[in-house]
């Protein structure tokens, strides 16, 4: 196996071996970090980070990880105090942070935008997020987050709740949860149903999957994972009145699920997840949120070619 050099486009790039690899790796940083460990097995290396969309986790995560294996971090998180603003092509503010640079990381609110800046770099391109396209890091760490929680992947029913429409996270991670066997129920309001070619490639991979508009019968879910309504990517604002607030998870919800069923969430969340929530034993989202740290560095590690 090996990853020195690979661009970390979509999920659909790795096989399930690969994924593997990649989560085990992810589990040794655990301790760095955690900071209870120090490492330098960056040092020397700049990390480019260029968000052209707005971020919390994925950018901090990402910056954290390169810093916590003694790395170097160059970037932006706003895109308009650079010379995009002057009216700079994609390509070649990526040809410009790369000589600057040995790894980039982006995200971009164009669906397509990673793949198409890879084709330009030298240097490993990692998608932070591309339109309502693909997330692979993000589908990395909810991996290794369900790896962590439950043991294994396998076998296990997961319900993908919200925005399956345009939400990136929930698109890479069918995918992923498809390759791992496991059988889906998606939960969205009608208007926001999961796009058929994405449940009909579930389906071909071999996976029962259940299309559903309602929170019921939820009681055999070993992972309920919420997301958010994509807000910014409805063209009409009115579409997007019409199912705002239309489904929460509160303590009411939580009554006949699993003793041991988790929530994960790759946040932020707006109001589908009522805080009261955070303290019960099902809520996972928060540890979720620091995982995007060791399988970051994982990731890093791995296409700077300094581990195998
Ligand atoms: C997600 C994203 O950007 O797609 N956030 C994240 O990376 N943790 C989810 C979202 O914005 O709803």
């Amino acid at each position: 196996m090996n990853f020195k050099g690979r661009d970390v486009i979509s999920i659909k790039d790795f096989s399930k071996d690969e994924i593997l690899h990649i989560l085990k790796v992810a589990e040794k940083m655990v301790p760095i970090a955690r900071s209870d460990e120090k490492s330098k097995m960056l040092d020397g290396y700049i990390m480019a980070s260029l968000f052209f969309e707005p971020s919390t986790r994925t950018r901090l995560s990402f910056e954290a990880a390169m810093k916590r294996l003694g790395g170097n971090v160059i970037g932006f998180a706003q895109p308009g105090t650079t010379s995009i603003q002057k009216g700079e092509t994609l390509a070649d503010t990526i040809r410009t942070a790369e000589s600057y640079c040995d790894v980039i990381v982006m995200r971009h609110p164009k669906e397509g935008s990673a793949r198409m800046a890879a084709e330009f770099a030298e240097v490993p391109i990692i998608n932070g997020g591309d339109g309502a396209g693909h997330h692979p890091t993000q589908c990395l760490l909810d991996l290794f987050t369900i790896w962590k929680e439950k043991g294994k992947i396998e076998g296990k029913k997961v319900a993908l709740l919200g925005d399956l429409k345009y939400g990136r996270t929930v698109h890479s991670l069918a995918y992923a949860l498809a390759l791992f066997g496991v059988d889906m129920v998606f939960i969205s309001p009608p208007e926001l149903q999961m796009p058929k070619e994405v449940v009909e490639e579930c389906k071909e991979m071999g996976v029962n999957i259940e299309v559903k508009s309602t929170l019921e019968d939820i009681g055999d879910i070993d992972v309920l994972y919420v997301t958010r309504i994509q807000k910014e990517r409805f063209p009409d604002p009115e579409e997007y009145k019409k199912v705002a607030g239309s489904y929460r998870i509160d303590l009411h919800t939580l009554k006949n699920v699993k003793e041991d069923m988790i929530i994960m969430h790759p946040l932020p969340r707006v109001d589908e997840i009522s805080p009261d929530v955070d303290a019960t034993k099902h809520a996972a989202y928060f540890r979720q949120t620091f995982n995007g740290v060791p399988v970051r560095m994982a990731l890093l590690a791995l296409v700077l070619g300094v581990v195998k």
